[in-house]
């Protein structure tokens, strides 16, 4: 509430966002108002004509919100922000703000299912073209490029099997031919990885996932440059009202205070799992961006601090097999969210990419005994039991 600047972001992530009541409270006030009342019509003229700052009505701003955005502005270190209801409205209001009929986006097609639904099958409904390329293919996406090219997007590591694409170079490519890089940067999260920082223009999160953390509130956020952020995007967003709700941004903006810890305890757990799933006979593959056997390790090494707490690998098997670890593990939940306290798993090839047909899959090395593990809060050495007795009964 009083931050500095100056101070390490850890302490920002304690303090930044807001201002204290009149009452003085320790914890941040929440504001569960829908809309603001003036102090005489003269201020509400002067507050619709933007001739002075405050709050109107929470579809364009609310004070909870705010705090919220405010605290994750200087996490990512964006200009400014705007928190949305879900992730998916962040993905949906960024692009539908800045693209219009006639303009084209070149996606890496490794996206999270509803992403590559927004922009393969929503966006050309509305004149907006899209091309899906292999994004660890930097020649690929520069092949794409189309004059009327205004997007670039991609989610990096992509969900499930955890692919790595170079973000600063295809920003490169983006800022050369004059278009824009959106990142999704869900799964490295802002402590993992700073999207900004490599060159992308704009980042967007699923605030549902690590930075909630806890499984709680649905929520999204899109981070850039203060002229995007203000001219473009809080424009969409005021008109069509994807906003995010005080009570979710409130459980938000505490959730930032523990992030940096959280995920550093989520990647410990998901390192100890790795070491003991690439050595078990029963699993045939492991996909871990913070080891060494991970294809990319080197790009990972070089633009992300840690590996995450996700996980992807296939057991020997198939589905039957993947179906029977699945259903056989007790402190590792059956469910497709991801970033929560409770490891939780998930079968890609039936659940978060079931829509897809099976090239595509193959494609996105989706196999029928693929898992996905969001690795949790729990002992490591309870989680590496849970998962030695799961794979015990494979046999
Ligand atoms: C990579 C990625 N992007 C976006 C989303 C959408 O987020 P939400 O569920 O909050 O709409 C998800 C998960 O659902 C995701 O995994």
């Amino acid at each position: 509430m009083t931050a500095k600047k100056t101070w390490q972001t850890q302490t920002r992530m304690v303090h930044e966002g807001g201002a204290r009541s009149p009452f003085g409270e320790t914890a941040e006030a929440l504001y569960l108002t829908s809309g603001f009342v003036y102090e005489n019509a003269e201020q509400a003229e002067a507050r619709f004509k933007e001739e002075e700052d405050g709050f109107m009505y929470s579809r364009f701003g609310n004070p909870t919100v705010r705090a919220f955005e405010e605290r994750m502005m200087a996490l990512e270190g964006a200009e400014d922000a705007r928190a949305t209801a879900t992730g998916m409205a962040a993905v949906t209001a960024c692009m539908m703000s800045q693209l219009e009929a006639g303009d084209h986006i070149v996606a890496a097609r490794a996206l999270f299912g509803s992403c590559r639904y927004v922009v393969e099958t929503l966006m050309p409904r509305f004149g907006v073209a899209c091309t899906l390329v292999d994004g660890r293919d930097l020649d690929a996406w520069k092949a794409a490029l189309r004059p009327e090219t205004k997007l670039l997007f991609l989610e990096t590591p992509s969900n499930p099997v955890l692919e790595i694409i170079d973000i600063q170079a295809v920003a490169d490519i983006a800022h050369n031919h004059g278009a824009r890089l959106v990142v999704d940067n869900v799964f490295a999260t802002p402590v993992l990885q700073k999207p900004l920082a490599l060159g992308a223009d704009i980042t967007i999160y699923s605030a549902t996932k690590h930075i909630d953390g806890q499984g709680r509130c649905l929520g999204g956020v899109v981070l850039g440059s203060a002229d995007y952020i203000k001219n473009e995007l809080a424009n969409f967003i005021r008109q069509t009202g994807p906003s995010m709700a005080p009570f979710n941004a409130w459980v938000m903006l505490k959730a930032l205070e523990t992030l940096a810890l959280r995920v550093e305890a989520h990647c410990d757990n998901a390192e100890k799992l790795t070491a003991m799933l690439l050595a078990h006979k029963n699993i045939e593959r492991v996909y871990y961006p913070g080891d060494a056997s991970h294809p990319q390790f080197d790009l990972a090494q070089k633009q992300m601090r840690r590996g995450s707490n996700l996980i992807a690998f296939d057991v020997k098997g198939g589905k039957q097999a993947a179906f029977k670890l699945a259903n056989a593990l007790d402190i590792a939940l059956i469910s497709n969210n991801l970033g929560d306290a409770k490891t939780l798993i998930t079968h890609p090839s039936t659940t978060t990419h079931s829509k897809l047909a099976d090239a595509a899959k193959a494609e996105l090395s989706i196999t029928p005994g693929t898992l996905r593990v969001s690795v949790g809060l729990e002992d490591s050495d309870d989680l590496l039991k849970d998962f030695e007795q799961g794979l015990a009964k494979l046999g």
